[in-house]
C-alpha cells in the first residue's frame, strides 16, 4: 500500500469529515506510531503504520493480510456447497471482507497459507512469471536418492506432457523425508513430481512462500496478522 495523506485516510473511516479530521490534527489528537501527528497533508501507509486518535487505533488500513497454518481436510476455497474451507476457520466479521487464499494447498496438505484481499499482491506472487520460491517438507513413500535430487533439479517433464522447471531437492535423514523448493504452482506439483520418481508423498507441508516462512508458533487451524516486517519483504518480493 503506497503512503496517504493522514486527513484522506482517516476521513475514509467515515467516522469522520475531512474538515472535523483536519481539526483533529490540529488540537494533536491524531499521532502516527506514537507520535503527535503535525499535518493533514502528513503522509503514512496505513498497512505498516498505527493511526490513533485520541490514544485509539483508527481502523484505516485498507487491506487485511493473514498468516494461517492451514490443517489438512479443509479446501483453500472462499466457499464450497458440502465442505469446509479456510474461511470457516475465521470469526464473522473477517469472513465478511472478501478474503481469499493466495494459492491453494490440497485438501490434505498442512502449512503456510496467505489469506488477504490484496489483489495486486496476491498476483505478484502468484504471478507464473515471478517464480516465487515455495518450500516444502514432504514424507514419501520410499527413499529419495541423488538419482531423484538431480532429476528434479534438472526440470522434468510429466507423463502428461507438463513440463516442470528446476526444483531443489534436499533429502532429510534417512531420505524418507525432504525438502522440496518449487518455483512455479502447477496443480499437485510436489506430489506428482516426486510420484514420477517413484516417491509418492505421503505426507506434505508448506514451510515458506518467497520470504514468509509459517510461524512454527501456530498450531494447525491458527492465524495471526502479518507483522509489518513480513509485508514488507513481500512487498519487496513482488513489487506490488
Ligand atoms: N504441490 C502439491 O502437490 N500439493 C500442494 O498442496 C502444494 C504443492
Amino acid at each position: 500500500m503506497a503512503q496517504q495523506r493522514l486527513d484522506k485516510l482517516l476521513a475514509g473511516t467515515g467516522r469522520w469529515s475531512r474538515r472535523e479530521v483536519k481539526d483533529l490534527i490540529r488540537q494533536g489528537r491524531v499521532a502516527v506510531d506514537g507520535l503527535r501527528a503535525g499535518r493533514p497533508e502528513d503522509k503514512c501507509d496505513p498497512a505498516l503504520s498505527v493511526l490513533t486518535v485520541d490514544g485509539e487505533e483508527a481502523d484505516c488500513a485498507p487491506f487485511v493480510y493473514l498468516m494461517l497454518h492451514k490443517p489438512a481436510g479443509l479446501l483453500s476455497a472462499t466457499e464450497d456447497r458440502s465442505q469446509k474451507t479456510v474461511l470457516d476457520l475465521l470469526p464473522e466479521p473477517l469472513r465478511r471482507r472478501g478474503l481469499f487464499p493466495v494459492g491453494r494447498l490440497d485438501k490434505d496438505t498442512e502449512g503456510l497459507l496467505l489469506l488477504t484481499d490484496d489483489g495486486p499482491l496476491a498476483h505478484g506472487l502468484l504471478s507464473p512469471r515471478k517464480h516465487v520460491d515455495k518450500v516444502y517438507f514432504a514424507r514419501v513413500d520410499g527413499l529419495l536418492t541423488r538419482e531423484d535430487v538431480r532429476a528434479l533439479g534438472e526440470g522434468m517433464t510429466l507423463g502428461d506432457g507438463l513440463r516442470c522447471l528446476p526444483a531443489d531437492l534436499e533429502a532429510l535423514g534417512d531420505g524418507s523425508e525432504c525438502r522440496l523448493t518449487l518455483r512455479e504452482g502447477k496443480y499437485h506439483q510436489a506430489k506428482r513430481m516426486l510420484a514420477a520418481r517413484g516417491k509418492p508423498v505421503l505426507y506434505l507441508k508448506r514451510l515458506s512462500m518467497g520470504p514468509l516462512m509459517l510461524d512454527e508458533a501456530l498450531e494447525r487451524g491458527a492465524w495471526r496478522p502479518l507483522k509489518p516486517e513480513e509485508l514488507r519483504a513481500l512487498r519487496q518480493e513482488t513489487g506490488a
